[in-house]
């Protein structure tokens, strides 16, 4: 049994700077045709100059793979019309991190006021650039993501042209505000498709897979699975592969993020086929995405075959998510 996906994208992906960029790019450089790419480095990236640079490292680190990477800025509500203007020749995105709420965000804003933050948003949706949002409120941790419906709300009916990506999205609440407001769209990762919350902390806890947001309940799951299984207009494939050192995860302060860049396309395929919509993987991995963003990959045909994968147990520092686990479709061809 075999399967063609046509330049698959990944619309939230973290690769990191330094060596671990060496490490982890490839191995989204090889599968995807493209990818949006976080802009949470330390320090986070926020001038075009960076942009650049950021860009340069990333070609150079995939230089023998066929990947454009989307680059992205950080949201700063101090950005003004004539950089922004500037900016959207070099980036896809910009991304807005209330402060704190996640790794490498504390400098991200510290109210979500959609009249403070009205200046860069008008600019954004007369430019036509999206804002990517992740969308957590410091309340308790399973609420978080639901009590930042009404900020998307909010967001949603005062720019009505502007183009709002819900990122990484884990509750029922989320999909269904998805669907209420046109200019709504979100990404949805492979983690959160297939984990619940006792996936991470109902036996013995799993580092691996804790993350921001952190996964939720089975009723949360369904509702995911039911836009991404059906690949619902609206909705992407972002898989939020957010690598860090086993040191990073296997210690007391864990770093939240699920490395699953080497194993998405594969474990996808898996899933979609167990409930029998492998004909949807294509939108949910590029078509919708395309539309969404307006924009055409590079050519990419990936050949997945029903063959056994043994997932390595470490790439370089980095533990993925099923390591030393066999699952049964591989990678067979990239042209
Ligand atoms: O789990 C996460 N890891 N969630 C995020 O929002 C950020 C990411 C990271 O950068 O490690
Ligand atoms: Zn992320």
């Amino acid at each position: 049994m075999q399967l063609t996906l046509n330049s698959p994208m990944d619309m939230h992906l973290h690769l990191r700077d330094h060596e671990m960029l060496k490490t982890v790019a490839p191995l989204s450089a090889h599968p995807f045709a493209a990818a949006i790419i976080m802009p949470n480095l330390v320090p986070p990236v926020t001038t075009l100059q960076m942009v650049e640079e950021y860009k340069a490292r990333i070609l150079e680190a995939t230089a023998d793979e066929t990947f454009e990477p989307l680059m992205t800025l950080f949201f700063k509500a101090d950005y003004d019309y004539a950089f922004l203007e500037r900016a959207r020749e070099h980036i896809s995105a910009i991304k807005l991190y209330p402060a704190g709420i996640t790794t490498n965000s504390q400098d991200g804003v510290s109210s979500i006021d959609s009249e403070q933050l009205a200046p860069v948003l008008t600019a954004m949706s007369d430019l036509g650039i999206p804002l990517l949002v992740h969308g957590e409120t410091d309340g308790f941790v399973m609420d978080r993501e639901k009590e930042f419906v009404p900020v998307y709300e909010t967001l949603a009916t005062r720019f009505p042209e502007l183009k709002i990506v819900m990122e990484h999205i884990t509750t029922k609440e989320s999909v269904e505000a998805l669907k209420r407001y046109d200019n709504l769209y979100a990404t949805i990762t492979l983690h959160h498709l297939l984990i619940t919350l006792d996936d991470v902390a109902g036996g013995l806890l799993n580092p691996h897979l804790f993350c921001k947001p952190i996964a939720k309940r089975p009723e949360d799951k369904a509702a995911l699975l039911d836009v991404a299984l059906s690949a619902h207009p609206k909705v992407m494939f972002g898989s939020d592969s957010a690598p860090h050192p086993q040191h990073a995860k296997e210690s007391c302060g864990c770093a939240a993020g699920v490395f699953t860049a080497p194993i998405a396309l594969q474990a996808l395929a898996q899933l979609f086929e167990a409930h029998d919509k492998l004909d949807n993987l294509q939108p949910f991995i590029s078509d919708n995405a395309q539309r969404i963003y307006g924009i055409t990959p590079p050519e990419k045909e990936v050949i997945l075959i029903k063959e056994p994968f043994t997932v390595p147990e470490k790439y370089g520092s980095v533990i993925p998510m099923f390591a030393g686990e066999t699952l049964p479709w591989r990678i067979a061809d990239v042209s």
